[in-house]
């Protein structure tokens, strides 16, 4: 990007490259304020609203006082999470992240140097299927899947919260991002809250970006 273009960014988003995948029928690299991001036809993936989102998540729950030793991104994009962790919060944490969409992550590597980040595993999958198979266990899991502005149900379900559960330590924590952007989705948050409540004991929902509710539980012992 030269210098014009940053410029003009401030005042119009400026097209990079636009595509579609098996997953999406639009993916959008874009120059917005100064910085690439990357959007899906109605929603931003990576790298603006969704970056806010986890930039005020991580300092509400004091990642930096107590960073985990292995995390979870269920959902990568173009790697938003990865770069706070590791360039803003400069965090020595091994990270597996599991992205459906090989075209998101050609995108994350092509402009957002997810590929050059050492501590970082992309695995290509979908997450259901991750979740069920891996052994490995996590001190914090973080769920950030969206088709658009939707959770798919399968991911805001009771079976699917256990299964985290099962690959958390004791005392890990699960973030769970889901926007309520109409009156159903408004709707749906306390039964997902009842949902995780049942299953972890405890859940704190945090209110971020007006429509960005955020699901907060830890595993205890
Ligand atoms: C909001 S973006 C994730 C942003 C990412 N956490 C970051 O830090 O930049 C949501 C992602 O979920 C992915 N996704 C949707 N369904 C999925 C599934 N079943 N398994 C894994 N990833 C999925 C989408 O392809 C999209 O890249």
């Amino acid at each position: 990007m030269n210098a014009l273009q940053k410029y003009l960014s401030y005042f119009v988003k400026i097209g990079v490259e636009k595509t579609s995948s098996t997953y999406s029928e639009r993916l959008e690299v874009a120059l917005q304020d100064g910085k690439l991001i990357l959007n899906s036809k109605n929603a931003n993936y990576s790298f603006a609203s969704l970056h806010r989102v986890f930039q005020q998540v991580f300092q509400r729950i004091k990642i930096d006082q107590k960073p985990p030793k292995k995390m979870l991104v269920l959902g990568c994009g173009a790697g938003s999470i990865p770069s706070i962790i590791y360039n803003e919060l400069q965090l020595d944490v091994e990270m597996d992240a599991v992205e459906i969409d090989e075209k998101v992550v050609e995108l994350g590597n092509k402009y957002f140097g997810l590929d050059e980040f050492q501590k970082l595993t992309v695995i290509i999958d979908d997450a259901a299927n991750y979740i069920k198979n891996t052994g490995a266990k996590y001190d914090l899991i973080a769920v950030d899947i969206f088709e658009g502005l939707n959770v798919p149900k399968e991911f805001l379900n009771q079976p699917f919260f256990e299964h985290l559960k099962t690959n958390l330590n004791n005392e890990g924590q699960l973030l769970l991002n889901f926007v309520a952007y109409n009156y159903e989705a408004k709707e749906e948050v306390s039964a997902i809250e009842q949902r995780l409540n049942h299953v972890f004991g405890n859940v704190e929902t945090f209110k971020l970006q007006s429509i960005n509710r955020v699901f907060y539980s830890i595993k205890k012992g």
